[in-house]
Parts: C-alpha cells; sequence; structure tokens
C-alpha cells in the first residue's frame, strides 16, 4: 500500500485545520505588536504635548523677538524619571539657543511645509544612542515670516512606551498559550466525535458473516457516507447475483452430467448380461457413444466456466482476421458436413480484422456452424459469412434448415435451454457460450429465422480494427541523390 493510501481522514483534516493556525498566529503576533505601540505611545505623547504646551506659554514674543522666562516648577517638570531622560530647548530659525540643550536636532527647515504656528507635532528619532520621542510646536506671530520663527521641542526616550507595550503584547499573547492548546484539544475531540459514524460503519461491515451478502442498513450513516455505502451496498448486489448464477450452473451442470452417467450406468449393466458377442460388442459401441457425449459436455461446461469466470479485458484480445479465422472452422467442419450431405459454404471478401481473443472466437464459430449443422437435414445448405461493412464486420452463418420462431429466439441463449428436448441430443449450452463470448467481445448474438425463407440465421456484429496511423515519412533528403547523380554534361 502507498503512503497516501494509508493518510487517516482524521490525520489529515487536523493537518489542514491546525497548519493555518501557524500561520496565522505570527501575523496576529505582528498586529498585536503594532496596535500596542500606537495604545502605549498615547498617553506619553499627550504629556509630551503638555511640556511643550507650557513651554510655549512661558515664551514672549515682544516686537518680534523671543523673551523667555521658565518657571522653576517648569524646570522641575521636565526633569528626567528613573526610566527616561527629558530634553528641551527652545531655539531661533538661526539656531540661536534660547534655553535647553543646544544639541538636540531641530527639524529640518525643507520640513516646514504645511506646519502651522501653535500647533504641536511628533516624529521619532535617535539621539545620544536611543530612541526619542520628540513633540514640537513653533511660536510665531501673524507679522513674523517663516525664518523669524521659535521653535520649541521636548524629547524623551522610549523606555517607559517600550515596557507599556510589553506588557499590552504579552497580556495579549500569554493567554493564547492556554487557550490555543484547549482549542486544539477540543477540536480533536469534536473531530473524533464527528468522525465515530465511520468507526461505526467499519465495525458493521466487520462484524459481518462472510456470507451475507445483504445490503448495509444506510438508516444511520450519515449524509456524506451514504453515496459510499449504496455503491457498497450496489456491488454487494452484483456479488449476490453473481454467487446465485454461480449456484444455479453448479446445480444445473450437476444435473445435466447425472443424465448421461445414469445412462452410462444402464447402459453397462445391460452389457454385463449380454452373452452374445456381437451384441456385447453393441451395447459396449453405444457405451463409447455415451462417453464421448459426457465428455463433450464436460468440455462444454468447463469452456462456459472459463469464459464467464473471466472479466472483459483478462483474456488477451489482440488483432485478429476473424475471415481467415472463420475459414479454418469451416474447412474442420467440413466433413462432418459432407457425412450429414449439408453443403457447406464460405463468403468472404477477404482480410476482416477486429479486436479479439483468437482462441474463443473460434469457440464461438464451432458452435454456430455445429448448430447451423445439427438443426438442418440432410440435404441442406449451410452458408459462413464475413460482411465488412467499414467501422463493422458481421459474422452470419446462415441454414434453411428447422428454423426458429422470434418467441424462442431469446430463449435459446439461455444455459441447458433446449427447443426440443427429445428428438435431437445436445447439451443446451452451445449458444449460452456463444452469448458469453460475444459479451467478452463487446457486443451480442442474435439468432433469427431466416429472412431468406426458411431455416435460420446466427448473426454477430464486431467492431472493425483498423491499424494506428503511420507515423509522417520522415523529410527526404536531396543531398544524398545530388552527391551521387553525375554532372551534367554540356
Ligand atoms: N441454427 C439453428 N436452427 C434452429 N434451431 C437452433 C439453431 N441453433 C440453435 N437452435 C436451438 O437453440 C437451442 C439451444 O442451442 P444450443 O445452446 O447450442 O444447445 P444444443 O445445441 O446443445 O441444444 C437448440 O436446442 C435448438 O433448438
Ligand atoms: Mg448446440
Amino acid at each position: 500500500m502507498s503512503p497516501e493510501t494509508e493518510r487517516s481522514l482524521f490525520g489529515e483534516i487536523l493537518d489542514w485545520m491546525l497548519a493555518p493556525l501557524l500561520f496565522v498566529w505570527p501575523l496576529s503576533i505582528a498586529f498585536t505588536h503594532y496596535f500596542a505601540n500606537n495604545v502605549a505611545n498615547f498617553p506619553y505623547d499627550q504629556s509630551l504635548r503638555e511640556h511643550v504646551a507650557t513651554i510655549s506659554r512661558q515664551v514672549q514674543l515682544v516686537e518680534g523677538k523671543p523673551v523667555i522666562s521658565l518657571h522653576a516648577s517648569t524646570r522641575a517638570m521636565l526633569r528626567a524619571d528613573e526610566l527616561d531622560s527629558v530634553y528641551f530647548h527652545v531655539l531661533t530659525q538661526d539656531q540661536k539657543l534660547l534655553v535647553g540643550d543646544m544639541d538636540l536636532p531641530a527639524p529640518t527647515f525643507t520640513g516646514m511645509a504645511g506646519i502651522v504656528p501653535g500647533e504641536i507635532y511628533f516624529r521619532d528619532m535617535e539621539y545620544k544612542g536611543q530612541d526619542i520621542r520628540v513633540a514640537y510646536s513653533y511660536l510665531a506671530d501673524s507679522q513674523m515670516p517663516v525664518e523669524q520663527w521659535v521653535l520649541v521641542e521636548v524629547a524623551e526616550t522610549t523606555e517607559k512606551r517600550t515596557q507599556l507595550a510589553n506588557r499590552i503584547v504579552a497580556s495579549v499573547i500569554l493567554p493564547q498559550f492556554i487557550i490555543i492548546p484547549l482549542a486544539v484539544m477540543l477540536v480533536w475531540f469534536g473531530l473524533s466525535r464527528g468522525l465515530r459514524p465511520l468507526t461505526r460503519l467499519r465495525n458493521t461491515i466487520e462484524d459481518r458473516d462472510p456470507a451475507d451478502l445483504s445490503p448495509i442498513a444506510t438508516r444511520r450513516v450519515p449524509e456524506e457516507l451514504e453515496p459510499l455505502v449504496e455503491a457498497f451496498n450496489e456491488m454487494l448486489e452484483r456479488m449476490k447475483r453473481n454467487v446465485e448464477a454461480q449456484q444455479r450452473f453448479v446445480a444445473d451442470a450437476a444435473h445435466q452430467m447425472r443424465t448421461p452417467l445414469t445412462g452410462l450406468k444402464t447402459q453397462a449393466q445391460f452389457a454385463a448380461r449380454e452373452t452374445d458377442p456381437a451384441a456385447l460388442r453393441h451395447a459396449l459401441r453405444q457405451i463409447a457413444t455415451g462417453v464421448d457425449r459426457a465428455g463433450r459436455l464436460v468440455n462444454q461446461l468447463l469452456t462456459l466456466a472459463r469464459t464467464e469466470g473471466s472479466e472483459i479485458g483478462q483474456q488477451k484480445h489482440e488483432p485478429t482476421d476473424i475471415s481467415q479465422l472463420v475459414r479454418e472452422v469451416v474447412e474442420d467442419w467440413v466433413i462432418i458436413a459432407l457425412e450429414k450431405n449439408i453443403d457447406l459454404g464460405y463468403e468472404s471478401a477477404g482480410k476482416a480484422m477486429i479486436t479479439g481473443n483468437p482462441f474463443l472466437l473460434r469457440e464461438l464459430a464451432k458452435n454456430l456452424i455445429d448448430n447451423a449443422i445439427r438443426y438442418t437435414p440432410s440435404g441442406g445448405h449451410v452458408t459462413c459469412r464475413i460482411i465488412d461493412v467499414g467501422s463493422t464486420i458481421v459474422l452470419e452463418v446462415e441454414d434453411d434448415g428447422v428454423g426458429i420462431s422470434e418467441e424462442q429466439a431469446e430463449l435459446v441463449f439461455e444455459r441447458f435451454y433446449r427447443v426440443d428436448d427429445a428428438t435431437t441430443e445436445g447439451s443446451g449450452l452451445g449458444l449460452a457460450i456463444v452469448q458469453e463470448i460475444a459479451n467478452q467481445h463487446g457486443t451480442r448474438a442474435s439468432l433469427r429465422p431466416n429472412p431468406r425463407g426458411k431455416g435460420a440465421v446466427a448473426r454477430i456484429a464486431f467492431a472493425a480494427w483498423f491499424p494506428p496511423l503511420p507515423p509522417p515519412p520522415p523529410p527526404e533528403d536531396y543531398s544524398e541523390l545530388y552527391r551521387q547523380s553525375p554532372p551534367l554534361g554540356p
């Protein structure tokens, strides 16, 4: 068994449910991280904003010139706490420091587009090797040109923010370490519950008696499994019919064998009592004939069992010239026909290819010719014919014998069925064999009253065999030709 077929449905579903989770999880962590940072920024940005506003309130513009006097309380407010450093400065545009840290970088002048004096802006940057968050604002009155605006900046390292963001992430992620295994366990549990009908079905089938071919009840089977169970039931039904047919066949065969064997026994007892040598010889000859007949019956039974047992495609089929094949069978029967004073003829327009098994096809032709000769009285005619109509090749065996009625025409193909049990001898298996072989060649045999008058016509149409198309001829190579031809004379 290949590894694919051993995959369990349970494992497959579990994989398909849980594997996506492995992709979704990192994604969810990334999102959480992003939003946690946003949330953590918010309160600290607010306090930075207030710092900028407080400083701004303490800067006066006197005739366009900034005058600053920072209260002690403001300076205290701007002191670093135990986690973060705070930097601030007030600058004129020409980089003149009014108060605070000189080297805290100012925003570039090119970034001034869209800046409104009095508004507070934020930016992230690096300062002394640390990440800082900067809140800044410009101060100006309505007459001041941009070059004279006064910049107020307050910056803070981001340690508190990072810690808060990390705590938010942790508080979201940590519970997932409990929730996800729990979810996996619940899915596991749910799946094993959900697949229980499958297990139940398996047990039902496993617990069956091997001889029990009755259909499985679809009552408690889930909707998805119903088609499977129905298909299985159909298979069981076919098997049941097959087994019944086989049992009938064996019973029929035993019954059929009993008759000639009983006859043989009677003849043997009769011969044992015989004292006259001539009569004894006669009795022994009759026994020999009886043995022949029983032997033929056994052969036919074997042929039928063999052809029936083999499914289509199991027997080797090959392109066969049925015209040649039938001709050979006819030749084998010429002597027998002559003995019965029957004109056995053969008509064919030449080769006729079909796909088939030569052994079975010979058996088929033999049975049809045997019947035609057997059910045609002395002086009659039997003609075998191969008619090639392109895509179909028809085999006909026509006779002008006792003929067949329309009602009997179907029945005669059944096993052991004989039209008139008493008058002629035979097993009733010949046409059953013919039909079985026709079946294996994807067609059906028919026996009809002869439309040309007296007698019957057996007919089977086969699909013609065509050789595969030859590959296109290779492009001709003229160079060789040119090299070999003598130079053109004058
Ligand atoms: N060519 C035929 N003409 C008339 N009757 C036929 C012909 N072939 C078959 N039958 C009828 O079909 C019956 C079944 O034929 P078959 O299966 O070959 O068994 P068997 O020949 O052993 O009786 C025969 O008993 C016969 O009555
Ligand atoms: Mg027969």
